[in-house]
């Protein structure tokens, strides 16, 4: 049985000449859950060409949504970039990963912290009513270099609150931060240096971070991941996995693609 399905490119949005979102059909068969990445592709010379992905649409839709960089050399993203409506994607059948709201302890808020496409795993995150169950706030913050990479801001700030399920939780609940740290905006700087001057806490209203009631999930860059994770681990945060329970979780977004 093979490893993975054949989807069919439903729609495809460029977001910037470096960035781009595109939507598959799903096979009904598929399950994972919000936060999971999956392997996904395209034949190449009949061979399948795969790199994991964050999945963006929650586990309950009926497409598969996913945000990509464009590496003009990258194996894979020099030609999944000129996909078009009606081409096919490969998709893996087993998602996994630790970006789960299962990975961490109880807490009262989780801080979901991007830096580029690590923004992909938390937009199913934060479209998942159990995420608004089991934390009183949900802070997400996304830090891009230049303004029109923050991919998805629309849909955060004016399509969601009016979602007709997650629309009331939302609003009570999800703080949404995109920071810029190239050209100006209203938040600028790194995701670390707003944290360590506590600049995001202050602009945001929100006690400094503490182990006892916050929850962190980390997706970017390598560089990114290891400034926070020694961050937090200096805070006296404990990372967790998939079968320990802990703090913070963190993942790689894939970039090398
Ligand atoms: P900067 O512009 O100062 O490099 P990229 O597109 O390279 O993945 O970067 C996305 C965002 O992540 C940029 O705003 C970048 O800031 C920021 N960034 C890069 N390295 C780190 C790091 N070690 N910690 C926090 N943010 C980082």
């Amino acid at each position: 049985m093979s490893a993975f399905t054949e989807e069919r490119v439903l729609s495809v949005h460029h977001w910037t000449d470096r960035l781009f979102t595109f939507t598959t059909t799903r096979d009904p068969a598929l399950r994972f859950s919000n936060g999971h990445f999956t392997m996904i592709g395209l034949r190449v010379n009949e061979k399948p060409l795969l790199r994991a992905y964050s999945i963006v649409s929650a586990n309950y839709e009926e497409h598969l949504e996913f945000l990509s960089i464009k590496v003009p050399e990258g194996p894979l993203t020099s030609r999944l970039q000129h996909i078009q409506v009606g081409d096919t994607v490969i998709v893996g059948k087993k998602p996994t990963g630790t970006l789960l709201i299962d990975y961490l302890l109880p807490g009262k808020r989780l801080y979901l912290l991007s830096t580029g496409t690590g923004l992909a795993p938390f937009m199913s995150v934060i479209r998942d009513p159990d995420t608004y169950e089991k934390f009183e706030q949900v802070i997400l913050v996304h830090g891009v270099r230049q303004v029109d990479e923050l991919a998805y801001h629309d849909l955060m700030v004016d399509h969601l609150p009016q979602h007709e399920f997650l629309g009331e939780m939302v609003r009570q609940k999800l703080l949404y931060y995109p920071t810029v740290t190239r050209e100006p905006y209203k938040n600028m700087g790194r995701v670390t240096d707003l944290i360590e001057n506590g600049k995001l806490f202050a602009d945001l209203e929100l006690p400094p971070l503490d182990r006892v009631h916050d929850r962190v999930m980390i997706c970017g860059s390598p560089a990114m991941l290891n400034d926070l994770k020694h961050m937090l681990e200096k805070r006296g945060f404990n990372e967790g996995n998939t079968t320990t329970p802990g703090d913070f979780v963190i993942e790689r977004a894939f970039a090398e693609k």
